[in-house]
């Protein structure tokens, strides 16, 4: 596995990299979920690479930067011996140099949801993966259900400014009793770690209100609501388009169920799309390409 530091450097040795090429943007601290999307990239190409790039330009002066986790030495050997060729780890004064003030304005989908609590993330966020995409020009970008809105932003972003890229997303990896796995579950302490769980318990509930005919968004949502376990609190949970963000009454698929609780001073984010008819790949397939049985409202 190469590592390269610098955008010229990155550009220079990706060019030399057999195509397809997959590539895995990451902020480091990796466990099995950002694993599951290498080991699809690498499955689907005959390169890989990834990056690890804590991003400040996606944290606001509140949020957890500086001690956001970081085991650089133990990601890169993960990565190797998950097959990665290339590993792109820029320095924060390359990426944004003096003078740096260039944005990607990604619209209303970044102002929503975690786009409200968090103002100027999803700008961040679509900043540095174009810088990324810039570098390394992948032929397809690998990136997880689990960040749902993280995703529509991204895939907003490569389809409105022609970028020659695929976006691919790969399901949510969970520990076994659901909750989704993060970076950030580590500042979970015993408590708030085993009443996590009911994130998941509390979507399913949504999800199986929907399948079991419920249109009524605020009924198919109580169903889950009162499920969250102390010291838990919700910030929001809401049945979503998944690639507009705007929810939809009566609900409509394709649909997500879309949560996010606070437990102390970690958010913990979680998302459940809700299968179309028809066996149809709700992660894949966007919203032009369902079959109209998909798009019509649920009876
Ligand atoms: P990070 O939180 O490190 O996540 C990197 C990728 O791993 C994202 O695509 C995310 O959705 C995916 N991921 C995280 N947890 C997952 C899980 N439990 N199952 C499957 N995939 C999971 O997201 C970011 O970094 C950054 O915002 C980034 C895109 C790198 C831009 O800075």
């Amino acid at each position: 596995m190469q590592i390269v530091r610098t955008p010229g450097s990155a550009r220079a040795i990706a060019r030399t990299l057999p195509r397809p090429v997959g590539f895995v943007p990451t902020m480091g601290a990796l466990h099995a979920g950002h694993l599951a999307l290498v080991e699809r990239a690498r499955r689907e190409n005959v390169s890989v690479a990834a990056s690890i790039f804590v991003n400040p330009m996606q944290f606001g002066p509140s949020e957890d930067y500086d001690k956001y986790p970081r085991a650089f030495e133990r990601d890169c050997e993960l990565l190797a011996a998950h097959g990665v060729d290339l590993l792109y780890a820029p320095a924060v004064e390359r990426m944004y140099p003096p003078h740096f003030s260039a944005a990607i304005d990604v619209g209303a989908l970044g102002t929503s949801f975690e786009g409200a609590r968090r103002p100027g993330h999803f700008a961040g966020v679509a900043t540095v993966v174009a810088k990324l995409l810039h570098a390394l020009e992948p032929t397809s970008l690998y990136l997880g259900q689990k960040d749902a809105q993280q995703t529509a932003v991204l895939r907003a972003m490569v389809r409105d400014l022609d970028m020659a890229t695929n976006v691919v997303v790969a399901p949510t990896v969970r520990e076994a009793d659901g909750l989704a796995l993060s970076s950030r579950n580590v500042y979970l302490n015993a408590e708030e770690r085993s009443a996590a769980a009911s994130i998941y318990e509390a979507m399913r509930a949504v999800a199986a209100a929907v399948e079991a005919g419920e249109t009524d968004p605020r009924r198919a949502l109580a169903a889950g609501r009162k499920l969250l376990m102390e010291p838990l609190r919700w910030d929001y949970l809401a049945l979503v388009d998944p690639f507009t963000f705007v929810e939809a009454d009566p609900v409509r698929r394709p649909c997500i169920v879309l949560a996010a609780a606070n437990a102390g001073a970690v958010r913990l984010l979680d998302n459940l799309p809700l299968p179309l008819p028809g066996g149809v790949d709700p992660l894949v397939t966007p919203p032009h390409e369902l079959p109209r049985s998909a798009r019509t409202r649920i009876s």
